[in-house]
This record gives structure tokens, sequence and C-alpha cells, in this order.
């Protein structure tokens, strides 16, 4: 089943009554099925970033459509929309985005609150994902008392919680360190291949593709190539060095790759 489609999804940049436009995104084809965790990979302003704002429904394209479960968002209205990307999306930043004034266990619960759901439920929702992620015995600390890893598998936790269609990241792994982000990719892919949770994912570290069962590189605002993981992550790994360095591009904010 096919939880995401972006057909012809084309964006452009510049202001109204302005020649200059800037064509961030050129008739992007994207389909994504249930159970897949699929990476994009790009250069610096190949599109990554906007193409994940247009999927997250925080910007509109200027011509294509999407669908996430069969429902085009660009005809919701507003509060349609917050509860369309509420409960259908999950979301997963570079800098987690938890609320300091939250504890961890709050801030994971945050999406079921909002939907009203019954505590016994959220209690053992939480309790349940907790274990799994490895942050049962920290759900009571406030978030500058944990670790930036710990602070971005409670963010995952939270993407998860109230089971969305899908779950979208960018750059996750950005300001962790590299057993931290090792982590955090071995609890997406723990949910993913246990679980069956889709996941789209906007990475420029090799390593963190690696995890990724197909990746999709973009250049120019255009689906460049696309490759799929066979069983060995090492050799992925690889894969994905050379696709980059056929993209070519500007990797400046790359980081260092990682061995193991
Ligand atoms: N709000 C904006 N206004 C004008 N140009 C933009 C805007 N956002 C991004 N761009 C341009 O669109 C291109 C793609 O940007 P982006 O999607 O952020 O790329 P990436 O995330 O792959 O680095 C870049 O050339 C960037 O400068
Ligand atoms: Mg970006």
């Amino acid at each position: 089943m096919t939880v995401l489609k972006a057909q012809a999804l084309s964006k452009l940049y510049g202001a109204k009554n302005s020649k200059v436009t800037y064509r961030a995104l050129d008739q992007f084809h994207l389909e994504v099925g249930q159970g897949e965790f699929v990476g994009v990979m790009g250069p610096s302003g190949s599109g990554k970033t906007t193409l994940l704002n247009l999927l997250s429904t925080i910007d509109k394209p200027t011509s294509g459509r999407i669908e996430v479960n069969g429902t085009d968002p660009s005809v919701l209205k507003n509060k349609e929309l917050a509860m369309f990307r509420r409960r259908q999306l999950g979301f997963i930043f570079q800098d987690f985005n938890l609320l300091e004034t939250l504890s961890i266990k709050e801030n994971i619960v945050l999406p079921l609150v909002l939907d009203n759901m019954k505590v016994e439920e959220i209690e053992s929702r939480v309790r349940e994902i907790a274990e799994v992620l490895g942050i049962a015995h920290i759900l009571e600390k406030r978030t500058y008392e944990v670790s930036g890893g710990q602070q971005q598998r409670a963010a995952i936790a939270r993407a998860i919680i109230h089971r969305p269609a899908i779950v979208l990241a960018d750059e996750l792994t950005g300001n962790l360190d590299s057993k931290a982000a090792k982590d955090a990719m071995e609890s997406l892919r723990k949910l993913n291949e246990e679980r069956g949770t889709t996941i789209l994912m906007v990475t420029h570290d090799p390593f963190a593709a690696s995890y990724c069962r197909r990746i999709v590189f973009i250049k120019d605002g255009k689906l460049f190539s696309e490759i799929r993981r066979g069983t060995n992550r090492q050799a992925f790994f690889q894969q994905i060095l050379d696709a980059l360095s056929v993209l070519g591009g500007n990797f400046d904010d790359v980081s260092q790759a990682r061995p193991e």
C-alpha cells in the first residue's frame, strides 16, 4: 500500500511580481509504501528541505500533488490540516524540539493529550515505547537533565506514539555524536523492521543513510537516482559513497563518514 505519493511536485521561490524566481523542486516524483524506510540525499541546495517542507505541509507546492494515506492536504481547511498533521504525520528534527518546561514523558505523550486520549491508554503506550527505545528510566527527567542522544530518542518516541502514517525526519543525527547517532539510527531500524513504521528521512550523513532500505538522490530539484539496500549495511554504506561521488555537487556540510 502506498502511504505517501508526491506527483510532479514543483516549488518556485521568488517574490510575487518578480521575474527572478528559483526552481527549488522540479517535477519531483516520489512514492513511499507502507513499512518502507527511505532516505533522501543530495548536495546542499538540491531541494531536500524544500521537499520535506512540502510533504510535511509546512509549505505549499507551486504545482503538483501530494497524497498521504489517500488524503490531499491541499484541500484541507486550517483546522482539518492541523488535525491531519497531528494524526497522520510524525516529525523528528535536527534539534529535537522538545519543550524544556516539560518532563521527557510529558513531551512524548503530548500528541496523545492533544487528541484527548484516555489516561490508561496513554500510560500503556508510553511505557511500551519507552521500553523499546531504552528511555524508560529517564521518563520523569527534564530535557536538560538527559543527553542529546536520549533527547533524540524521546523525540523519536513522540513522533511515533500516535501511530502516524509516516514519520518525516530532517537531519536527525545532525546534532549527535557518532555513538548517539548510531543509537538513534538503530532505534529507527528497530521501529521499521519490528513494527513496520514508515519513515522518510533527509540526511547528508552516509552513515545514517546506510540504515535506510532505499535511498533517493536528488540534484537540482530533480530525482537523480535511487539505490536499494541488500542484506549488508556495510556494502550499502559503500554504495552510498559511490552514488554521492557520481552525484557531485557541494557537500560542504557533510559530516565525516564514520567507519565502524
Ligand atoms: N525561502 C526561500 N526563498 C528563496 N530561495 C530558497 C528558499 N528556500 C530555499 N531556497 C533555495 O532553494 C534551493 C533549495 O534549497 P533547500 O531545499 O533548502 O536545499 P537543501 O535542503 O537540499 O540544502 C536553494 O538554492 C535555496 O537557496
Ligand atoms: Mg536542507
